[in-house]
Order: C-alpha cells, then structure tokens, then sequence
C-alpha cells in the first residue's frame, strides 16, 4: 500500500522530469532560433552590424533603447538630462501633488555656468503683510469683449489629438479650478474643452481645424459659432511654434482616431499635415488683415502666436501698426522658443530653427517700447519655463502672461518617456489607447494641474518679494543677473539694455485710450506708458517717424 511520502515522492519526481524535459526543449529551440538567426544576419544585406556580427548584433538596438531608461533612473544627475532635468521635473511633481518642496543641505545647481539667471535680492524684502497678488490685465481695449485676467501662468496650445482625452479633462478641469486659461492648441474645440467651464483661448492652426469651411477655408460662420460660446476668451492665430517654425501640426496616423477624424474633418488612420503657412496669410498686411477680421466677426481679443527669426520683421509689422492704427494692433503675441515642445517635428526644425526665448523675448518686448506699443500688445512667453525661477525670469525681461505646455504634462504624471508621437505614452498623456490611458485618472490629475498652478504662483511671489517688490509683475530687469564666462554677473538691464531709439506715430492716436479697461499693474507705470507719445526716454534718445501711407519708417 502506497504511503503518503510515496506519492508526494512519485509527484515531485514526475514534476522534475517533465521541467528538464522542458528545460531542455527550451534550450534547443534557441539554439535552433540561434542557428536560424546566425544563418539570416550573415547572409542580410541592409544591417552591416548583424552582417558582420551575427545574433548578437542584434542586442544592439535593444540596449540602445534600454539605456535611455538606465541612464535616466540610474546614471543621470539631477541637473544633466534634457530637455528637462530630474531637478525641473520633481520640482513640478511635488507642487502638483502639493506635497513640501522644500529641500535641504545646499543647492545642486551650478552657479558659475555662463547664462545662469540668479535674482538679486533686497535687503529689505516685502513682507507678507505688503505683498499683492498680481494685479488683473486686459488683453484687446478695442475687441467688443475684452478680456481681463489676473494669474500669471497658462497652458499652453496642445490639440486634442496630440493629448488624449482624460489628459485633456483633466486639464481643462485643473484650469478652471486654478482660474488661468486653456489654450485649445490647431485641433478645433471638442465638448471635452467646453464641458467645464474653462477659460479657453481658440488657436486657429493652419489647417484652421474647427473653423474652416468644406473647401478649407477660414469660415466666418464657424468663427461665429466658435466664438458663442462664453468659454471662448480669446482667438490666438498660430504663425508658427517653437520646435518647428516652417512647419504646420503633424499628427501621426496612429493618432488619428474616428473621434479625431472627424472633429478635424480628415480621413480616420492618415496622417494629418497642416499646411507649413496659413496660405492666405503670405505678408504682414495680410496677416493684420485675418487679425481685423476674426476681431471683427468674433468680437473678441486675437492675437498670433510666433517663434521670431527674422526679427527685422517686427519693424515691419510695427510700423504697418502704427499706419493703420493702433486699434488694428494684434491683441497679443505668444513668443515661443526655439526649444519648444511639440507633438511630432522634423529633428532640424526642433534642434536647429528659430530663435530661443533668451534672445526673442526681450527683442520682442523692447520693440514694443521703441514703437510705443507695450501697453497696446500684450505679450505672452512660452519655452521651457516651468519653474518658478524660469517664469520670473520671464516677467524680469516684461513679458505679461507665461504659458506653459510640457509642465502641465508633468503635472499630469509625465516621464519625459519622449514617445508623443508614437501613439505609446506610458502614462497616457498622448497616446489614444485605452490600456495606457487607464492609468490617468482625470480628476485627480486635475487638482494636480490647479494645485501645480497655484504653488507656481505662489513661489514667483516668493522670488518678487525677496526682490523687494509686492507683487511679481513688478519684477523688472535690473532685479536678476545673468552669469557670465569670467564667472562675475552682470544685470539683465545692462545685458538687454532698453533701446534708446523712440518711434513716433505720425498718425493721431485715440485721445480715448481706454486706459481704465487697461487694467495698468500696481507699480508698474513706467513698464505700461500712458501713451505711446508720452514722455520719451531722455535726451539720447532718437526719433524716428512712420510715413502712414506705407508704414515706412525714417528718421
Ligand atoms: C504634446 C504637445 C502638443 C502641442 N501642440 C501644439 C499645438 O497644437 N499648437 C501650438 O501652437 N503649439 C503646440 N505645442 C507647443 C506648446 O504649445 C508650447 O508652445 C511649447 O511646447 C513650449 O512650451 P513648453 O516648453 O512649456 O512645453 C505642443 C506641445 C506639446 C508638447
């Protein structure tokens, strides 16, 4: 009679045989795979590594590919990946999970490299009793809805289609708790923008998705509906951006759904390239000209978004301004940096094209003063500024609103995995599958967004204040320092000094400037001139007039 032991014994036994049978089938069927591999690398043609290095050549793109996380978990230091570095990207996560981000022992940034900002601080910082939040602006006197806003930082154009949609509810849910604007970036507006609530500014892209007729054209009954709906602050007509001037959006097919497809218009499963240019929109008079008409059919603030290169072209567009009037003058631009973010570019474009926000910012801001224009144009920065540091910097140089894109992904849990365009996002952020997208819950993301928005805000309070100012729109060049090779600084004031010159409209201005809709920052009244004819610079100053038939501009 069989024992107990017996049949466990008989069991484990049997178990035993069956694995190194097992084992051993395994083991010859890669060594066959081995053979059968061995013979295909050695006789290809197109690979010269697995021609010259049979099977294990082929490791070779697996380890590429794996090292990317390697080095991003184990060998990278806090301050040396691109384009965001471990230390910008906890910094976010941990204001978004609204957690302490405070950090102890010493700095771990390296401040003796050229181009580092570093504020300089006041002996007598405001105190908390004194401090202010920023004060309310108006963006567009002369649309029939202009459109006043307090907070500081936005989000960024990023279209429905490059973000998926819990990304995008819980962006759009964020920024209504937070108070600041959602940017619907070129892929039309979706009820997923509308359901709640939010401040939306409507980009029109250059395939001008969500506003085009059946031939492609601008419709002004699409604008019309467009803009009924109340959410809909503000129209941004999008020149170009950052990470690919000269070229329009590019949604890869992977990305193009049904759903997509047909808010855009465009054949389910094909790739959807806009045009590189808005083809109705080949000169300044041309654009001046679509910025007058969606004023008009809209009745509501537009401006451009642009990536400047070509910057004697704000002479240009200034110039034209001030000979039409100042009331034609786009409502706002959105300058984006050279290394701005994007859905899916072509690599010379992103690396290679277009000017960073170092140069184009302040360009672009002393260009308004020159022409008399800064209280007129708001101006609104975007490129990499994510941090509190980087958005003060922003307001230093006198911009008005910052707006960030890729921020806002890592408030949504994004690991800079760099996979947007592939349709695989491991944390669902832009891709349109499901087992991804599982792992993004919209709403709590979404008090990651506002909380992330909120602690921004807060912390460039922080920055002002030490500064000495009440408030962060009062932060002005001489109030940050930029390191230079010898290792001293120099202030922001001396390395983009304020140009001297003073352009002149020949022309009248409105002797009604609607100043009390200005909503003019506390403080700040040197920035934001009465008028553009006020007092001028002092005695080195040199004049220059505008002849209003051409927009010509001579001394
Ligand atoms: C996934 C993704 C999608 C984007 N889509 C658009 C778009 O539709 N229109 C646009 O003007 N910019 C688009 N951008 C650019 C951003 O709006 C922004 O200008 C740029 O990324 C710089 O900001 P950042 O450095 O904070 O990301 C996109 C960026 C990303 C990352």
């Amino acid at each position: 009679m069989l024992t107990l032991f017996d049949s466990t014994e008989n069991f484990l036994l049997t178990s035993l045989q069956l694995m190194s049978a097992l084992f051993i089938f395994v083991i010859g069927l890669a060594a066959l795979w081995g053979v059968y591999a061995f013979i295909v690398d050695s006789t290809q043609k197109t690979q010269a590594i697995r021609r010259n290095y049979p099977v294990i050549g082929r490791f070779r793109a697996l380890f590429e590919r794996l090292g990317e996380f390697f080095r991003q978990y184990f060998f990278a230091m806090d301050r040396e990946e691109l384009p965001f570095n471990r230390a910008q990207r906890n910094w976010v996560y941990r204001a978004a999970k609204d957690v302490d981000n405070t950090v102890a022992f010493g700095s771990t940034r390296n401040l003796t490299v050229p181009g580092q900002v570093i504020f300089v601080n006041c002996p007598f910082p405001t105190l908390g009793e004194d401090a202010v939040p920023p004060q309310p602006l108006t963006i567009g006197p002369f649309a029939r809805q202009p459109y006043t806003i307090a907070g500081l930082f936005h989000i960024s154009g990023m279209s429905y289609g490059a973000i998926s949609k819990p990304a995008l509810e819980a962006l759009a849910s964020g920024a209504a708790k937070a108070g600041c604007w959602l940017n619907t970036g070129e892929g039309g507006l979706t009820r997923y923008h509308l359901e709640r609530g939010t401040d939306l500014v409507f980009q029109i892209g250059t395939a001008k998705y969500g506003v085009r007729d059946s031939a492609g054209n601008l419709s002004d009954e699409r604008l019309q509906a467009v803009a009924a709906h109340p959410q809909v602050r503000m129209f941004e007509i999008k020149l170009s951006q950052g990470a690919k001037p000269g070229k329009g959006g590019i949604l890869p097919a992977a990305k193009v759904t049904p759903e997509i497809a047909e808010i855009r218009g465009i054949p389910v499963g094909v790739d959807s390239i806009s045009p590189n240019r808005h083809p109705d929109v080949g000169n300044t008079a041309e654009l001046l000209d679509l910025i007058e008409r969606v004023r008009r059919v809209t009745g509501k603030p537009v401006g451009f978004k642009v990536v400047l290169g070509a910057y004697g072209w704000l002479d240009e567009l200034l110039g034209m301004v001030h000979a039409r009037g100042v009331a034609s003058a786009p409502d706002f631009i959105t300058v984006d940096s050279a290394d701005g973010g994007t859905g899916a570019a072509p690599m010379p474009l992103m690396d290679d094209m277009g000017l960073p926000l170092r140069v184009s910012l302040p360009m672009l801001v002393d260009k308004l003063n020159e022409y008399g224009l800064r209280e007129r144009i708001r101006v609104i920065a975007s490129g990499k500024l994510i941090t509190p540091a980087d958005v003060a910097w922003a307001l230093c140089i006198g911009a008005d609103f910052i707006t960030s894109a890729r921020g806002f992904m890592f408030a949504l849990g994004c690991i800079q995995a760099l996979q947007c365009n592939k349709n695989t996002c491991p944390t669902g952020i832009t891709t349109h599958q499901r087992k991804f997208q599982r792992g993004l819950h919209a709403p709590t993301k979404a008090v990651r967004v506002a909380a992330y928005v909120q602690n921004l805000s807060k912390e460039v309070g922080i920055i002002a204040h030490s500064c000495g100012v009440r408030s962060p729109r009062e932060l002005r060049r001489f109030h940050a320092h930029l390191v230079q090779a010898d290792g001293r600084t120099i202030g922001l004031d001396q390395f983009y000094p304020e140009s001297e010159r003073q352009i002149v409209a020949a022309l009248s201005w409105p002797q009604t400037w609607p100043r009390d809709q200005m909503g003019v920052a506390q403080g700040s009244e040197d920035r934001l001139r009465p008028s553009p004819l006020g007092p001028l610079r002092g005695p080195s100053q040199r004049d220059l007039i505008i002849q209003p038939a051409t927009g010509d501009i001579f001394p």
